[in-house]
C-alpha cells in the first residue's frame, strides 16, 4: 500500500500523510518537513511513550537530530500551563532556536499542547504532528488549532499554528484500546453527518462494525474521506470565522457534558451524545424529518457510541454560556436538518433553552 499524501493550502501549506509503518520513517519525513532545524522536542504522554517514543527517537537520530522529550501523564488534566512551561523550560535548556521544531506523538491532548508550546516558543517554531489516536488522526491533528483548558472551560487558551506536516500511521489505530477507538468514530460519524454522505454508506453498509478496528484497508480510507473532508472545511476557512464552525456538531452540547464529567467522559463519547441530543431537538422542532433523525441516531449507536445522556436544557445552556465559542451573547449552535448538510444556528440562551427543552 503506497502513502497517501493530501496537501494542505492554508496560511503554511504541507502535507498530511496517511500510511502503514510511518513511525519507523519519521526521521525521513521530518527531515523533509523541517530540513532546517537541528533540535527535536518530542512530546508525548505516558500511554503512547511506552509503545512509540523510542522508534521515533530512533528514527529521528539516525537522520541527524538531537533530540529531547517531555512525557506528561497522560489525559486531559494535564492539558494546562504548567506542562506547556515544562516544555518551554526543556527547549530553552537545550538551546533550541527559531528553526529547530517540536514534535507531537499522541492524541488530542498531546497535538494541542505540543502545538501550542511550538506557538509560543520564541514567537513560534515549528511542529510536526504524529497523532496515533483515530480521534487525532481523523480531526484533531489537521487544522492548527493548538491550546490548553483553564479551570473555567476546555481549550480556552490557545492559537492557530499550522503544522509543518501531519504524519498519519494506521498502524498505530490497532494498539488502541477498544474505547478510545470507539470514540475516535464520534468523530467519523461528524463528517459523515455533517458534509459526506459516501462515508455515511460506507460507514452504514460496513457489516462488521465490531471488528472495524481490524480491518486497515477500511479504516485507511475512512481516515483519508475525513482527513479530505476536513482540509476542504479548513482550506475555506482557517480562522473559524464561518464555515469551519460546522466541524463543532455535536460540539456545543459535548463540550459541556466531558466538562460537567470532571473529563472522565471521552470527547468523542461526549460529542456523540451531543449530536444524537441535537438530533433529538432538531425532531422535536420540526427542524428535521424522522427518517433523518432515525437513521443518525441507529448509526451512533451501531458503533457502540451513546446517542444522548441526561444533561437537563439548564446545565446545557449555563455550561455553554462559559464556551469560547460563543460570541457576545449568542451560541452558534451547529444542526443537521439533512444528513450531509450542516448549517450555524445563532441562538441566544432562552432559545437554546427552549429548543433543548422540547426533546
Ligand atoms: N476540531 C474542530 C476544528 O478543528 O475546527
Amino acid at each position: 500500500m503506497t502513502d497517501i499524501r493530501i496537501h494542505v493550502r492554508a496560511s503554511r501549506e504541507y502535507d498530511v500523510v496517511i500510511g502503514k509503518g510511518l513511525i519507523a520513517k519519521v526521521g525521513q519525513l521530518v527531515r523533509e518537513a523541517v530540513p532546517k532545524a537541528t533540535k527535536i522536542l518530542i512530546v508525548s504522554e505516558t500511554n503512547v511513550a511506552p509503545l512509540y517514543l523510542d522508534t521515533v527517537k530512533g528514527s529521528l537520530e539516525g537522520e541527524g537530530f538531537e533530540v529531547e522529550e517531555v512525557v506528561f501523564e497522560a489525559g486531559e488534566k494535564s492539558k494546562n500551563i504548567d506542562t506547556i512551561a515544562r516544555m518551554w523550560g526543556v527547549m530553552a535548556k537545550a538551546g533550541f532556536t527559531r528553526t529547530d521544531a517540536v514534535v507531537a506523538l499522541g492524541g488530542g491532548v498531546t497535538g494541542d499542547m505540543a502545538g501550542f508550546a511550538a506557538a509560543t516558543f520564541l514567537r513560534g517554531i515549528d511542529v510536526v504532528q504524529i497523532p496515533t489516536s483515530l480521534l487525532a488522526q481523523v480531526d484533531a491533528s489537521v487544522g492548527g488549532k493548538t491550546g490548553i483548558d483553564l479551570p473555567e472551560g476546555k481549550n480556552q487558551v490557545g492559537s492557530f499554528h499550522q503544522p509543518s506536516m501531519v504524519i498519519e500511521d494506521t498502524d498505530c489505530l490497532k494498539t488502541l484500546s477498544p474505547d478510545k477507538f470507539t470514540e475516535g468514530l464520534g468523530e467519523v460519524l461528524k463528517y459523515a453527518f455533517i458534509m459526506d454522505k459516501e462515508l455515511l454508506k460506507v460507514l452504514e453498509i460496513y457489516e462488521d462494525k465490531g471488528n472495524l478496528q481490524n480491518d486497515t484497508q477500511t479504516l485507511t480510507d475512512i481516515v483519508k474521506a475525513c482527513v479530505a473532508d476536513k482540509v476542504e472545511v479548513i482550506t475555506e476557512d482557517e480562522f473559524d470565522t464561518g464555515r469551519r464552525q460546522i466541524l463543532n456538531f455535536g460540539h456545543t452540547i459535548g463540550h459541556v457534558i466531558e466538562r460537567d464529567s470532571n473529563f472522565t467522559k471521552d470527547h468523542g463519547v461526549c460529542v456523540a451524545m451531543g449530536m444524537g441530543i441535537i438530533a433529538d431537538a432538531c425532531l422535536a422542532a420540526g427542524m428535521t424529518d424522522k427518517a433523518t433523525h432515525d437513521r443518525m441516531i441507529s448509526l451512533i449507536e451501531a458503533y457502540g457510541l451513546p446517542s444522548g445522556d441526561g444533561i437537563t436544557p439548564d446545565e446545557a445552556v449555563a455550561g455553554v454560556m462559559n464556551d469560547k465559542k460563543k460570541r457576545g451573547n449568542t451560541i452558534s449552535l451547529i444542526v443537521v436538518r439533512n444528513i450531509g448538510e450542516a448549517e450555524i444556528c445563532p441562538m441566544d440562551p432562552e432559545g437554546l433553552r427552549i429548543f433543548l427543552s422540547r426533546r
